[in-house]
């Protein structure tokens, strides 16, 4: 069938499939020849577009799906003028006149002091939920458009011969979710792992390892300690400092011992890293600070050259504005290149090398100072401009940090810094207790144990953490992440499984209904009007989820999804129903978009539990 036949309905996307837009840009395009035509002196339907105010209704006295906010604002501006409306309530009702016919509204009408309440056809849901059957890959096609051709994600970023900590952990998670959002609009994305493996430490932890006869392919639990160790003979002791100095030139100046030192340290700290990537299913490819360290000397030269920068105190500075802000050191007056230094040559690299319409960087908001000086010293040099809508931009997400439930920092009982991998194992046996505690029928089989609590806990500690609004801090609590009640990833597995378990009873009942006919989906009660309205938002939610860098957008997205689900099967039979055929059809267009969410934010969907 027709998915639709309005040209506002859909757009081409590169594979030649169809687009099939959420239903608030249909709204929008609306909305915008509405206001065009009954404001014309305000801006053509151009304009609107840009200006029109569609947002979904939270609220279901009002039985509506979208409310359209523009009067109240658009009759500031106009009132007073001769013949025009006298009040926001008569603007409201101008637009609604001026809306174009269509096959979109049901209904539209003013309400308060000038809301535009907007109902969808049924027969718009239906159709539009329908085209998620248009084959294997249908849920693809909602995708809302690429905001750019390129983006580079700077994620996880952990430093050598350091433990990865809980910051690190929510950087990985926030940015390989971000990435998978990008990509899934068809942004083409460039996961970057900026790891802190350059510097003049490895010169004094090089010096130190020689000097006490440690092999050099220690674990990384042993080099952090050998790190401090290194560090504090480098304050006491006057003699082994001149001599770690002189281990950094050696190192600097490309020594081949040293370099290969230098490289075995690395891979022990890879090798930890690259388990905590392993288990929680995450890519990125490793591109630390020691790949930038030939382009520092060249870039600091050129922008002295170009005025860019200048010498203040003996150290080479960017001052970028602003009494207040700090100018930007990216030479010492040592001679030394810092972390700024490396960024800027980074970004640098990344705007051209990688052709990077969009840089974004995840970190925790400490390094908020950081970035903006980065940032303004790129705008100083010219390679980005000002305007956050143009292309090429950079971004920094910046969130909070994760608190024990004392409100303090994270830390074990001892009050060391947790291990990511216990806290991994930690969320893993305590799933492990939960399966068998509400008898989970594989409880018996270690095996399949073991790996559905894996997929229960790893999805327990993503989604605590995506949920949560990024800036701020929050508390990590297990007990809290895996209640089976509420907003959790375990709650939203036993959702899932539920769907997948109603659809194979449905097979076992009529084998050979799989081929479902979507043409067969009818809204007949309120609970299964609400499902599809809500099924229709999913590309809103993953373009608010990009435009904002926000995956609690998604979190809440497929959290409202789930209760609208988990409301129309306490009220709605499905098997064995008059309308078995058309809700077996909402459980799977639930299930298609529930599990796309899932794929975003990087959760593995349990079948069976
Ligand atoms: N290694 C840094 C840290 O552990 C994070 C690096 C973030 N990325 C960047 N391009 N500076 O704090």
């Amino acid at each position: 069938f027709a998915v639709t036949s309005s040209r506002l309905a859909s757009s081409a996307t590169d594979g030649g499939t169809e687009r099939v837009l959420g239903a608030k840009k249909e709204l929008e395009s609306l909305l915008a020849s509405a206001l065009a035509a009954a404001f014309p002196s305000e801006g053509d339907e151009a304009q609107w577009g840009r200006d029109v105010l569609v947002a979904p209704t939270a609220n279901p006295k009002f039985a509506c799906d979208y409310q359209c906010n523009n009067a109240m604002p658009l009759f500031a501006k106009v009132k007073g003028r001769e013949g025009g409306p006298g009040n926001p309530r008569a603007v409201a009702e101008a637009i609604m006149a001026s809306i174009p016919p269509n096959e979109i509204l049901e209904d539209v009408s003013v309400a308060g002091p000038g809301f535009l309440n907007l109902r969808l056809k049924d027969a718009f849901l239906e159709r539009r939920v329908g085209t998620l059957f248009a084959g294997e890959a249908a849920v693809d096609a909602w995708a809302p458009e690429p905001c750019c051709a390129r983006a580079v994600l700077d994620f996880s970023s952990p430093n050598v011969a350091k433990e990865m900590h809980v910051g690190h952990l929510r950087s990985t998670i926030i940015g390989d979710t971000l990435a998978r959002a990008l990509e899934f609009t068809g942004v083409e994305v460039k996961r970057l792992n900026h790891v802190g493996d350059w510097g003049t430490q490895f010169g004094m932890l090089i010096q130190h390892m020689e000097e006490e006869g440690v092999p050099f392919d220690a674990s990384v639990g042993d080099l952090q300690q050998l790190y401090k160790d290194s560090k504090a003979r480098f304050d006491a002791e006057g003699d082994f400092k001149k001599r770690a100095q002189q281990a950094v030139v050696k190192l600097q100046s490309g020594s081949e011992e040293s370099l290969g030192r230098w490289g075995k340290i690395c891979d022990a700290s890879r090798k930890e890293f690259n388990k905590i990537y392993d288990r929680l299913d995450i890519e990125i490819e490793e591109r630390g600070e020691s790949f930038y360290n030939p382009l520092l000397k060249d870039l600091v030269e050129e922008l002295r050259g170009s005025g860019v920068a200048e010498l203040s105190d003996g150290a080479i500075c960017i001052f970028v504005g602003g009494s207040e802000a700090p100018p930007l050191i990216i030479q010492k007056s040592d001679g030394g290149f810092g972390y700024a230094t490396t960024d800027l040559a980074a970004l640098r690299q990344r705007l051209t090398d990688e052709s990077a319409d969009w840089i974004i960087y995840v970190t925790d908001s400490g390094q908020s100072q950081h970035f903006k000086g980065v940032f303004s010293a790129a705008r100083k040099c010219g390679w980005i401009t000002d305007e956050a809508s143009s292309y090429p931009k950079v971004d920094h997400v910046g969130f909070g940090l994760v608190l024990g439930e004392d409100g303090k920092r994270l830390r074990t009982r001892s009050g060391d810094v947790i291990k990511l991998a216990d806290l991994l194992d930690e969320a893993v046996s305590r799933c492990k207790e939960q399966l068998v505690q509400r008898e989970y029928e594989f409880a018996e089989d270690e095996e399949k144990l073991e790996e559905i609590a894996q997929q229960m806990g790893y999805s327990a500690i993503k989604y605590a953490d995506l949920k949560q609004n990024k800036s701020s801090n929050y508390e990590f609590s297990f007990d809290r992440m895996l209640d089976l009640k509420g907003n959790t990833a375990v709650y939203l597995q036993y959702a899932h499984a539920r769907v997948c378990s109603i659809l194979s009873k449905a097979r076992v009942a009529n084998p050979g209904s799989d081929a479902g006919d979507a043409s067969k989906i009818r809204v007949t009660c309120e609970p299964e009007r609400a499902l599809l309205s809500t099924i229709c938002q999913f590309p809103e939610a993953v373009e608010s989820t990009v435009e904002d860098l926000a995956p609690n957008r998604l979190c809440d997205y497929l959290y409202g999804l789930t209760s609208k689900f988990t409301d129309f099967y306490s009220e709605c039979k499905v098997i064995g129903s008059e309308e078995e055929a058309s809700r077996i059809l909402m459980c799977e267009a639930t299930l298609k978009v529930m599990r796309k969410c899932f794929a975003i934010l990087g959760m593995e969907p349990l079948e069976r539990i």
